[in-house]
């Protein structure tokens, strides 16, 4: 195609300006793999973009969508053929780079995994940077002995939201006894049906700890949250317990006791999806095929278009998405 329609975000003060713009395709920054874009997603990272928050983007103007799923139309690498179904995410893809929120993407192909054979592209996308980002904190904790067959809970902070959801799923997929942990306490029912046997509201957990070693509830934990509640969960892990540290929902910055680490054998893994690399990925992509239930996967889907991104972007910043947000770029392909 000669022109693209693509979600364009210029540099203006006190916020950048957002606006669905009609582009010559020739704009594009030129790199091997061409792919016709089918969906993006909104994740928290594309909120913060779209509100130009983080410093992400340098250089404008900027198509964000840090993740896409798309048919290859050509890759001058040879790695992939015409017709191929890839999936990118992460590399810094709609920071950097021009990302998913345009009807077509140019990329490197070592940014792409093939699309799994039995999922299909909306459902890639329903998953997306959350639902990887998601299976490779349960990695990082089997890693570290953290397994089913507990009977204390693995505890999902951020229970509500990308992350949270799809990390609910599979763990109670795969035998964990689950607890989410959520604001919104109208929720309590989706997380349940997700796969949580036990909700607990957020206030229970953001203030902080009270002392540096509590008693001992948590197996483990996904914590989509940061701030003061990975403090908490800190003092509140078992022994030989450990915590994948994904995101920052509720701060960037804590204070805590390293007693948990020395009295308990306490471990913080650290999860970044975006550099991940491809092995890693090519694993975590086959084992959400396997473990997500499509059905469980539909509810937590809302799809909207690109239109609809600057209202989801302030939805998202402010805690109010549930589940996944999917975004429709051309549901023909
Ligand atoms: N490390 C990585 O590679 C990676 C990858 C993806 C995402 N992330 C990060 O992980 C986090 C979650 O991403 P996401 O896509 O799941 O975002 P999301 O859909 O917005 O989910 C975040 C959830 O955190 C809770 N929350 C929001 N504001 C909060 C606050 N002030 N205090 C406590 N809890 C709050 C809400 O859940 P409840 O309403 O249920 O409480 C919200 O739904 C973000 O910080 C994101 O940047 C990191």
């Amino acid at each position: 195609m000669e022109t693209i329609r693509a979600l364009v975000v210029r540099e203006s003060t006190p916020l950048p300006t957002v606006a669905v713009e009609t582009l010559p395709t020739s704009t594009l920054y030129q790199r091997p793999l061409r792919v016709r874009v089918a969906y993006s997603t909104l994740n928290y990272k594309d909120g913060m973009v779209m509100r130009g928050q983080g410093r992400l983007v340098r250089t404008y103007p900027h198509v964000p969508g840090v993740d896409l799923v798309g048919q290859v139309l050509s890759d001058a690498t040879g790695t992939y053929a015409p017709g191929d179904w890839i999936i990118a995410t992460g590399f810094r893809i709609g920071e950097l780079y021009w990302g998913g929120y345009a009807e077509e993407a140019f990329l490197e192909p070592a940014w792409a995994v093939r699309l799994p054979s039995s999922m299909t592209p909306r459902q890639a996308m329903g998953i997306g940077t959350a639902g990887l980002t998601a299976m490779l904190a349960i990695m990082a904790l089997e890693h570290l002995s953290i397994l089913p067959g507990s009977q204390a809970p693995l505890l999902v902070t951020g229970a509500a939201g990308g992350v949270g959801s799809i990390a609910i799923a599979i763990a109670s997929r795969l035998g964990y006894i689950v607890a989410g942990s959520t604001g919104r306490d109208t929720e309590t029912d989706y997380l349940t049906h997700l796969g949580a046997s036990i909700v607990i509201p957020r206030s229970d957990l953001d203030s902080g700890p009270e002392r540096p070693l509590e008693s001992e509830h948590w197996l483990g934990c996904i914590d989509s949250v940061g701030g003061q509640t990975l403090a908490r969960v800190l003092a509140q892990t078992k022994s030989n317990g450990a915590i994948a540290s994904v995101g920052l929902a509720g701060g960037s910055s804590f204070t805590a006791s390293v007693m948990p680490f020395l009295l308990r054998g306490v471990s913080i893994a650290g999860i970044d999806s975006v550099n991940a690399p491809l092995s890693a990925r090519e694993i975590a992509w086959g084992r959400l095929a396997d473990l997500l239930d499509p059905a469980l996967l539909e509810e937590m889907i809302t799809e909207i278009n690109l239109e609809q991104l600057p209202t989801y972007a302030e939805k998202i910043l402010a805690g109010q998405v549930r589940g996944r947000v999917v975004v429709a770029l051309d549901t023909s392909l």
